[in-house]
């Protein structure tokens, strides 16, 4: 059954454009490519990551995980960055979702283990952030992690993704249930 209003974001019109390279102070925020598998296959070794992200990744898990991302770009339900320094991968970020009617995405971070401490997480977050809500169009982008995961909501918090609440028992875990905080930034800089 049709929706009474229109999509906030056009069917068509992200896979019109080809995936941006974005840059804010020293990150280069790239589209994936082959080569990269070694940095994912690291960044799931790291306990936080493999544990906060829920899942583990081989050589060829992440080999297709790298070469996924071209069609989520196609399919218009995702767009993944490397975040890049010196043109060395140091995490990932991603749109992971777009829902087209209402004009919201939700997105996911992680850093090398290396690289942690210096911003990068919510420097990357706002310029995927401007790159969303000025050429994508949409409205809203949401951030949810583990309450316990402070560090995460250091980051969006200082991204400008202010906390709007707690879903209690929001995702199931290897160690259990969480509960997960929801964070949003909304287009007109209305927090
Ligand atoms: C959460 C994460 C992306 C933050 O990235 P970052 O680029 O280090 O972000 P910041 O530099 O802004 O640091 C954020 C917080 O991390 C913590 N931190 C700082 N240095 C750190 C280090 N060397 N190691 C671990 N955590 C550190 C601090 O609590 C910091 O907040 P504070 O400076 O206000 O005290 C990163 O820690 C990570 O990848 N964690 C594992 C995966 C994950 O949790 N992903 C998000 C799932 S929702």
């Amino acid at each position: 059954m049709p929706r009474l209003a229109p999509p906030a974001i056009a069917p068509g019109s992200i896979r019109r454009l080809p995936q941006p390279v974005l840059r804010s102070d020293a990150l280069v925020l790239r589209p994936w490519r082959a080569g990269d598998e070694p940095t994912v296959v690291e960044a799931y070794a790291d306990p936080d990551i493999r544990h906060w992200h829920d899942r583990s990744m081989d050589a060829d898990e992440a080999a297709a995980w790298v070469a996924h991302w071209a069609g989520r770009w196609q399919a218009e339900t995702g767009a993944g960055w490397a975040i890049t320094i010196d043109d060395e991968p140091v995490g990932q970020i991603s749109l992971r979702t777009f829902e087209h009617g209402d004009g919201i995405s939700e997105v996911s971070y992680w850093v090398l283990p290396g690289a942690r401490g210096r911003r990068i997480a919510p420097t990357a977050l706002r310029a995927v952030a401007t790159w969303g809500f000025e050429t994508v169009g949409l409205h809203r982008i949401q951030v949810d992690h583990a309450t316990q995961n402070t560090a995460s909501c250091q980051v969006a918090t200082r991204a400008g993704f202010p906390l709007e609440g707690t879903k209690r028992g929001a995702y199931l875990q290897s160690d259990g249930r969480h509960d997960a905080h929801l964070h949003a930034r909304l287009a007109d800089g209305v927090s």
